[in-house]
């Protein structure tokens, strides 16, 4: 486990101020995080994984300790491609828990040596999610101070486009 890279994988469609709460505390803790954008096309996204990946890069700015990759397929199998044993998550509320402490299991059932590290969301962001915020921009209202300005412009450019995805 020591030395061991720490990922943090979620669908980040797109990119909250919670997120980021929680990736600038990690490295602050960890050293070094990479930031794992799950292709996830379960979740229908809005972006592509290209779109929330330099979502993420530009909210971020320059960062050597931060790296932002991808993934398709098992979070377990992106783990070992990795050479890496830590899963960091964010756990927003009591809701969180029983999905979290599921997928944590899950991933440990099929890979012994994997640990999930949870960090609490800061309580100004315990109420955001990636779902709302679509909705939101969509009826025309505003995501100031949810998200960084570069993904509020890329929300309203998206639904100029047309649909929710
Ligand atoms: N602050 C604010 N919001 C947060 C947050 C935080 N700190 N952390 C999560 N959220 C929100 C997200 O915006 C998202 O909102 P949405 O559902 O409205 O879009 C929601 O919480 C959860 O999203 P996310 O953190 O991106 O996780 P996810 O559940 O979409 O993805 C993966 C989880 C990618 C880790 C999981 O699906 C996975 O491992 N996939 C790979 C396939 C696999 O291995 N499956 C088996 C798992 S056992």
């Amino acid at each position: 486990m020591k030395g061991s890279s720490v990922i943090y994988p979620g669908t980040f469609d797109p990119v909250t101020y919670g997120h980021l709460d929680i990736i600038e505390r990690a490295v602050a803790v960890f050293g070094r995080l990479i930031v794992a954008v799950a292709h996830n096309p379960q979740k229908n996204p809005l972006f592509t994984v290209e779109e929330r990946r330099e979502m993420i890069r530009l909210s971020l700015g320059e960062n050597p300790d931060i790296e932002v990759d991808d993934f398709d397929g098992l979070l377990i199998d992106y783990l070992k491609r990795r050479n890496a044993r830590v899963v960091l998550r964010g756990l927003r509320a009591l809701s969180d828990f029983e999905y979290e402490f599921q997928m944590a299991l899950m991933n440990r059932k099929q890979d012994s040596t994997i640990e999930t590290i949870f960090m609490m969301t800061s309580e100004a962001y315990s109420y955001l999610s990636s779902k709302l915020i679509k909705e939101i921009a969509y009826l025309g209202g505003s995501v100031k101070g949810l998200v960084p300005d570069p993904v509020a412009e890329r929300l309203r450019a998206k639904f100029k486009e047309g649909g929710l995805g």
